[in-house]
Parts: structure tokens; sequence; C-alpha cells
């Protein structure tokens, strides 16, 4: 009998968080208990989740930048079922896909005319690992440079460039060689590049975490400072491309020209994982530099149909919709809405982004009552204050957003570029409400704020492995 999915789902909706607990990620799922995320959606649309209950939850995290596009949007259902129903060849390997070959055409249509050649795999994380491959291969050397806060993946290679030491925590030795600068510290970039064993730069033109990007020309000099030394530069467009900041990729904003770029996230169209780096051929052949070097760097499911008729279709709907202008218009109105709550909320330090990637960052407050409640939170973790924040908008206005990192006190808000007036007027009336509703102290937002304390997130999950 065939697997009757539409039943399994009916019949088991609501068991999410005790499977998760005993067969996936538990800690994670004690998390999100603490910070009241532990919500069934029964179905999404667009901008929205919904419950069971038919609530809706507008969606301003879009699953890390995954749905650009919006959830669920019906040309990409249309193009899988299409796809389905031609029973192609899929991953036969020694073969040439057509597919592939179109969504490599198709994405190459949006590159700077120096980019010609496409690797595709399958997460943003695998890309990092094909673009610091290539660049090692091309240029015969081994070192990487990246910025502090950066965020390139967790896997090994990915891992060595991460900006934030937490996150390597626990996991032993990782790539030699790999060095972290300040964001718009030329004079360190250009002792390292001198060295002339670095293969690459690594820039996530506006970073993941915190969403900072240099004012200045930090970028172009870098760049400069590159072509001087031999050493590439990799603009890791994982967040940033297919108009997330109001052009087609982030580097477009300093007029880079980057060496290789990584894609990863919305091209899935919400659906199918699909990745890519996008080089020169001069570097890309420097991998494949032999005939019985043509699979040195490859990946089983990298070409597979699914993904790459989510890929085509995704880049059709960004087209057709005009997403990436929307981005751009979308985000400056909304960023004017919220640059304008500074006036109300001293809480408010600054409200930075660029096209749809927006963080508001919070600072010690003046008024007193509000001071007490910033002090209480920052002497034991400082991103409480934002994760507050971030609960509250939830429990309270069932607006998803996430803090940019930690400690930071940074929220940030990454809505798929189809927003308009509604869904705007929403987010900027629940955060003023929210910001309010702070002036109480002691008052109920406080108290989760005590919450969290209790349940300091740090706190040891588990004994380790192996311990007497
Ligand atoms: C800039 C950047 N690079 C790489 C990654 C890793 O992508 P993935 O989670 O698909 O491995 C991310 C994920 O957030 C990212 O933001």
């Amino acid at each position: 009998m065939p697997l009757d999915l539409k039943g399994l789902v009916t019949a088991r909706l609501g068991e999410n968080y005790a499977l998760h607990e005993r067969h996936l990620n538990s800690t994670l799922v004690h998390v999100q208990r603490i910070i009241g995320f532990d919500h069934v959606y029964a179905r999404a649309q667009g901008a929205y989740l919904y419950d069971l209950d038919e609530r809706d939850y507008l969606d301003f995290l879009s699953g890390y930048s995954v749905f650009n596009i919006g959830r669920n949007h019906p040309a990409v259902q249309s193009a899988l079922r299409d796809l389905l129903e031609l029973d192609l060849p899929n991953m036969v390997q020694m073969d040439c896909s057509l597919l592939s070959g179109l969504l490599a055409e198709a994405l190459l249509k949006k590159t700077p005319p120096h980019l010609d050649s496409v690797f595709f795999c399958n997460s943003g994380a695998e890309s990092v690992e094909g673009a610091i491959k290539f660049a090692r291969a091309a240029t015969g050397r081994t070192g990487l440079v990246s910025l502090e806060k950066a965020f390139h993946g967790l896997s090994n290679g990915a891992l060595s460039v991460m900006g934030d030491e937490s996150f390597r925590e626990g996991f032993g030795a990782l790539l030699e060689n790999c060095t972290r600068i300040k964001m718009g510290d030329l004079a360190a970039l250009e002792t390292l590049l001198a060295k002339r064993d670095i293969a690459a730069l690594l820039i996530e033109p506006v970073q993941g975490k915190g969403v900072y990007f240099p004012a200045g020309d930090f970028y172009q000099q870098a760049q400069r400072l590159c072509r001087a030394h031999g050493t590439l530069l990799i603009c890791d467009e994982v967040q940033t491309g297919l108009g997330r900041t109001g052009r087609w990729w982030g580097f477009e904003h300093w007029g880079l020209e980057p060496d290789i770029i990584t894609v990863a996230k919305s091209l899935s169209g919400g659906y199918v994982p699909v990745a890519a780096v996008i080089t020169r051929r001069a570097i890309y052949q420097k991998t494949f530099s032999r005939l019985d070097r043509c699979v040195v760097h490859s990946s089983t499911f990298g070409r597979n149909n699914l993904a790459m008729a989510a890929g085509l279709a995704t880049l059709q709907v960004l087209d057709d919709e005009n997403l990436v202008e929307r981005a751009r218009t979308q985000g400056a109105e909304l960023m004017r809405r919220l640059d304008a709550l500074k006036e109300k909320h001293s809480l408010i330090k600054e409200v930075r982004g660029l096209g749809l990637m927006i963080a508001i960052e919070f600072h010690e407050p003046r008024e007193l009552a509000l001071k007490m409640g910033w002090k209480l939170l920052h002497k034991v973790e400082h991103e409480l204050f934002a994760q507050m924040l971030v609960t509250s908008l939830f429990q309270k206005h069932r607006i998803l957003t996430q803090i940019a990192g930690h400690a930071m006190d940074v929220l940030k808000i990454l809505p798929p570029l189809i927003i308009g007036e509604r869904e705007i007027d929403r987010f900027v009336t629940a955060l003023d409400a929210v910001l309010t509703e702070c002036r109480s102290f002691p008052g109920p937002i406080w108290d989760l704020g005590s919450n969290f304390i209790r349940h300091s997130l740090k706190r040891s999950a588990v004994e380790p492995v192996g311990a007497a």
C-alpha cells in the first residue's frame, strides 16, 4: 500500500515536539519551550504561517532567508508537479542533464559577465566548502582571511572561517592558516596578504550576524589589495543573494567584481535544497584540471532535477513579480517607519540594513525604570533583551523575528520580499507596542526576561560523553 501522506499528517499533527524531543535535537526543543516558540503550524502561504485554529503568524524570519518569494508559491509548486509528471531521468551522473544546464544559464544571466561557470551542490555550507577548494586549487595557496562576526556555515571548512568563537567550541582542530580581521582594518588585511599565502578573502556583503556592512569603501579597497597580492575575493551571497538586499547580489552595492560567489537558501524556492558556486572558467578549470580529476569535487545530489526545477521557477518568480525592486522599495519604507520610532523610544540605538535585511539595535535607555530592567538582563546575558522582544512580538503579536547573534542587543528581520503595506504596518505597530510596554518595569514583558534568567540558556544540557 502506498504511503498515505495526507492521512499521516492529519493523524499525527501535534506530536511534533514530542517526536523531536525523543528522536531529534531535544536541546533545541528545550530552548523553543523556554522562549515560547513551541507552536505547531498547520499550513503556510506567502508571508504567513497558520496554526490549527487558523490564526495567522507573520513570518519576518523567512526560514533565515529561504523564503524570499514567500511560502508555498504556486509557480514553484506547479514546476515541481510538472517535473514529477515528466518522469525525466534523474542523477544519471554520467550524463549531462538539461535542467542543470538551464539553471546555470539562468543564474549567469543574473551575474556579471566575468563569471561564467557554475558548480551545483546542496547547502550554503557546502557552497562555501566548494568556494574554498576552488580558491585553494586556483591559487596553489592554503590561507584564508575572513571578517570578525562572519558566518559562512557550520561544516569544518566553513567553521574555520567563522567569526564567532562559540560555534567552534568543542569541535577540535579546523583548517590551518585561517585568520579573521576586523571589518575596515585594511592595514591588517594588507599585512596578511603581503605574505602571499592567502588563497581567498571571504566576505558576506551584509553580515548575517548583526547585519553589519561598511559605510565607506572598505570592500573596494579590500578587493584592490586582493588583486595586488594574487588573493581571490569570495562573496558569500547565501543570505544576501537573490534580491534580499534590494539588488540581485549584495556585492552590487559596492560595485565589486568577486572572483567567486556562493548562492543557496532562496534558490530552493523554499522546497528543494540547492546551492551553487559561481566563478570564472579559469578558476573552475584549476580544480577540474585533468581528465582524471573530472569529479575531484562533486556531490551526488548536486544537480538533481527537483532542485534545478525549483531554482528555475524561483528565478522566474523573482523576475515576474519584480521582487528585487520590491525588496528595495519596501525595505526603504520599513526602515523609514522604524527609524521614526527612535524619537519615541530611547531604547532604539540604530536601524540599519539594505533592502529587506534589517537590524534594529538597542542600547541602555534614558528612563530610570527602563534602565533598571536593562541592567538586570545585561548582568546575566547580553542577548536576553533582544530575545525578550522577539518572544513578546511572537506571543502577543504573532510575528516571527530573531535575535541577530550572540552577545548583541540586536533584533533582526528578514521578511519575504513580497510584503506590502499591511505587513509593514503590523510589524511597526507591534514593535511600537512592545517597546511601550517595556516602560512598565516591573511588568509582564520583563517577567519574560526574568523567566529567561531562571533558565539561563548557557546551562549544560547534558553531561559530556565519557565523563566520570
Ligand atoms: C552567509 C551564509 N553563508 C553560509 C550559510 C550556511 O548555509 P547552510 O545553512 O545552508 O549550510 C549561511 C546560513 O545561514 C549564511 O547565512
